[in-house]
């Protein structure tokens, strides 16, 4: 036999056997896409007392990614619930960059409840925004935000964690937290993820002027990668060689 025809004998012999072996990945998958017509954002105990419990990213990282959880709801017009726990204790109150960026949101001071779903007042304010898909971030990831979590799923909620505005008192304790969450349906994702499956399109998106204001605020490189294609085009000049290497 040729041997370029033995090869593709045994190509093809090896692709049937691994069908066979793993079948296709048949099995229905629903994609769910956040619809900004249907999302609510829920920010639960960002309070600055338990700030210093967060041990799983750095401090100043992880106050832009709390700032950048709450502006999600201004750059979408999301309707956004605001909640804190034991304000007057070691808790402390909510970030006040947070609180000022939602003057007119609900914001509902539990005394001492510890899982938000367990609050009439959160409940009511969550029911009454009306949307079955629900952003949150919570400190501590373990408790503030998983218990809430799986509240709400259980209720029937789509629900999406913000894992980099959620923190924890170690890294392994998150990676605990939100296998706990994706076993209950939960869906941990990155705030870029938020906000790109909420846009839908770079192109001629009412939200986009927004978005890119929110990359400029909170994403760095981002932001920067978008200054510098801008600078390129209204300044930008080639120098010989840059288009030598395609
Ligand atoms: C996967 O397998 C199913 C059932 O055998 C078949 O209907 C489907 O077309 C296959 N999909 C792909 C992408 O091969
Ligand atoms: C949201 O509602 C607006 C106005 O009715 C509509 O144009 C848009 O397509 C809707 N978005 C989605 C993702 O359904
Ligand atoms: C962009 O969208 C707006 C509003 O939907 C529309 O009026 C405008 O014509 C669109 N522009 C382009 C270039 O498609
Ligand atoms: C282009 O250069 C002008 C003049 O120096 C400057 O004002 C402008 O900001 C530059 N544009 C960008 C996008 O950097």
């Amino acid at each position: 036999m040729h041997s370029s025809n033995f090869n593709f004998l045994v190509l093809a012999l090896f692709m049937s056997l691994s069908l066979l072996v793993q079948g296709n990945s048949s099995k229905p998958f629903t994609f769910e896409r956040l619809d900004i017509n249907n999302t609510a954002l829920l920010i639960v105990d960002l309070q600055v007392g338990l700030i210093p419990l967060v041990r799983d990213y750095e401090p100043d990282e992880f106050r832009n990614n709390l700032l950048a959880h709450a502006a999600i709801g201004n750059v979408f017009n999301l309707p956004t619930v605001l909640s804190t726990t034991s304000e007057t204790g070691p808790n402390g109150p909510l970030v006040p960059e947070i609180v000022a960026m939602h003057p007119t949101a609900p914001y509902i001071k539990r005394q001492g409840v510890i899982d938000a779903w367990d609050d009439p007042d959160f409940r009511a304010a969550v029911q009454a925004t009306g949307k079955k898909q629900l952003i949150l971030a919570g400190i501590t990831t373990d408790v503030c935000a998983t218990f809430l979590a799986l509240s709400l799923r259980q209720e029937g909620y789509s629900v999406f964690v913000n894992a980099q505005a959620s923190g924890a008192a170690s890294k392994t304790v998150a990676e605990d937290a939100k296998a706990r969450m994706r076993d209950a349906g939960v869906y941990v994702v990155s705030p870029y993820a938020l906000v790109s499956d909420l846009l839908r399109t770079w192109a001629n998106n009412s939200y986009n002027v927004q978005t890119i204001g929110w990359d400029f605020a909170y994403w760095t490189l981002r932001g920067y990668m978008t200054d510098a294609h801008a600078a390129a085009i209204q300044n930008g000049t080639l120098v010989p060689g840059e288009l030598d290497f395609n």
